[in-house]
């Protein structure tokens, strides 16, 4: 017989045991993971100046989204006209635009308005500064079911497109974002690229994001932190009360959602504490039954990454979210997936919260391989590969997390759940006296 076709056969075994024994090495499945992916290539696409570019929506209090975009015309009026039939616009609302300078870049203006009142689960189509082209947004629904998908770390490589592509395919109502979005690292018009790369969805659905290391880009003595991170990516904090756009919150059909963030003062003197106490203070959790918290460092990884970088931050706040019954928190930084049992102060407790970390969007850096071993008893789930995780928050009792690698294109279902609240299990009523205390407290 000609060895030709045995070594064919054979050789797929080969290697795939190869790959098999490196990727166990480093994690717990057998999955086989692929190679990182290239920075996308933008090509130059001149537009005329007054074209709406980098559409995106997120949630701007009860009923009301704000639409931000940027055009290269310094004029360009910060309209948009809405309504919901195609081409017929019965509303329009005004809003107000902002520019900055980074060095030699100087940015085109970013337009902030928003708009509502809106219908729930309600297609809405509209115009940015009175030009084509129309977009096509979608309000989250009033009650319960809601659908979240979550990445973060995004960046703008093949894999980032590829983490999109899944979540467009998936039904979702918004997206959160748990930090590292553009991977822009100083280099301002690559805060341009990604705001063009993710327009297809984030002017679609709702954007809620957090900030993370990659948004910093302070220079000692010539630049603050977050300028363009704020400018761009105005989220929802004066509506939430709070005085910066680095920490907020928000409610979705029965969701309070708190975004929290990591690099910004958190001890239990600062600002940022005591803005979550007062908006701790205002959760009704027959209102809103679940509790949700992101933040980029998270305090639960077992991956040898970042190791230790939230100690802090979970020194400080841990002990204020166990009171306050948070049922799960979302993280990112660490560029793999983790997702961990109720937990809280370290160990497995019933009455903690579910952490996961979400960093895998895609970004140039490529994935985090190291585990520590042996896994921490917290520790359900583990693997370094890209993807995105869905949260669907069926009733006040369940909801069903799952995570979705992106393997060969295909979103492969690849570590799933159901979480039972905190309500459900009686823990919220449990700690109503221990958290009071704790809001009470000066
Ligand atoms: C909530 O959803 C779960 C899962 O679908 C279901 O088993 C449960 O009965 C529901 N609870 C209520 C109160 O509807
Ligand atoms: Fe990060």
């Amino acid at each position: 017989m000609d060895p030709k076709p045995i070594i064919i056969l054979i050789l797929p075994i080969i290697l795939s045991l190869i790959a098999t024994a490196i990727v166990t090495a480093s994690a717990d499945s057998s999955y086989v993971r692929p190679l990182p992916r290239r920075t996308l290539q933008f090509p130059w696409n001149p537009k005329p100046s007054s074209n709406p570019q980098q559409v995106h929506i997120s949630l701007a209090g009860d009923k009301h989204m704000r639409v931000t975009w940027i055009t290269d015309d310094k004029s360009s009026p910060s309209k948009v006209e809405y309504g919901t039939s195609p081409g017929r616009y019965s509303s329009v609302a005004q809003g107000e635009s902002t520019s900055y300078s980074y060095l030699f870049y100087k940015s085109g203006q970013i337009h902030h308005t928003v708009i509502g009142p809106l219908q729930p689960g309600t297609v809405y189509f509209y115009r940015c500064g009175g030009q084509d082209p129309e977009f096509q947004l979608k309000t989250p629904p009033a009650q319960l079911p809601v659908t979240f998908a979550v990445a973060g770390d995004l960046g703008q490589t093949g894999w980032t497109k590829s983490t999109l592509d899944h979540i467009d395919q998936c039904k979702y109502d918004l997206h959160l974002l748990p930090g590292d979005l553009s991977y822009a690292d100083y280099i301002q018009h690559k805060w341009d690229t990604f705001g063009e790369l993710v327009q297809p969805l984030a002017s679609a659905r709702p954007w809620m994001v957090t900030q993370g290391n990659h948004e910093k880009e302070n220079i000692p003595l010539l630049k603050d932190a977050f300028q363009s991170y704020n400018a761009r990516w105005k989220m929802p904090y004066k509506e939430s009360g709070s005085g910066s756009n680095l920490y907020y919150s928000f409610e979705v059909a029965g969701v309070h959602v708190i975004m929290l963030g990591s690099y910004t003062d958190y001890d239990i003197y600062s600002d940022q504490y005591r803005w979550l106490k007062a908006d701790l203070s205002t959760v009704d959790r027959k209102r809103t039954p679940w509790l949700i918290v992101l933040f980029h460092v998270p305090w639960y990884n077992s991956n040898k990454a970042h190791q230790g970088e939230g100690d802090d931050m979970m020194a400080s706040m841990e002990p204020l979210l166990h009171a306050a019954s948070v049922d799960i928190v979302l993280a990112g930084h660490v560029h793999a997936y983790e997702r961990s049992n109720r937990v809280n102060n370290g160990k497995a407790d019933p009455c903690g919260a579910v952490h996961i970390t979400i960093g895998d969007g895609g970004n140039r850096e490529g994935l985090a391989h190291k585990y520590k071993i042996p896994s921490p008893e917290w520790s359900v789930f583990r693997e370094a590969s890209f993807g995105h995780g869905e949260l669907k928050v069926v009733n006040s009792t369940h909801a069903f997390w799952s995570w979705h690698r992106n393997d060969d294109d295909e979103p492969v279902k690849s570590d799933d759940v159901w979480i039972t609240s905190l309500v459900s299990s009686g823990c919220v009523a449990e700690k109503s006296h221990e958290l009071r205390k704790i809001l009470m407290a000066p």
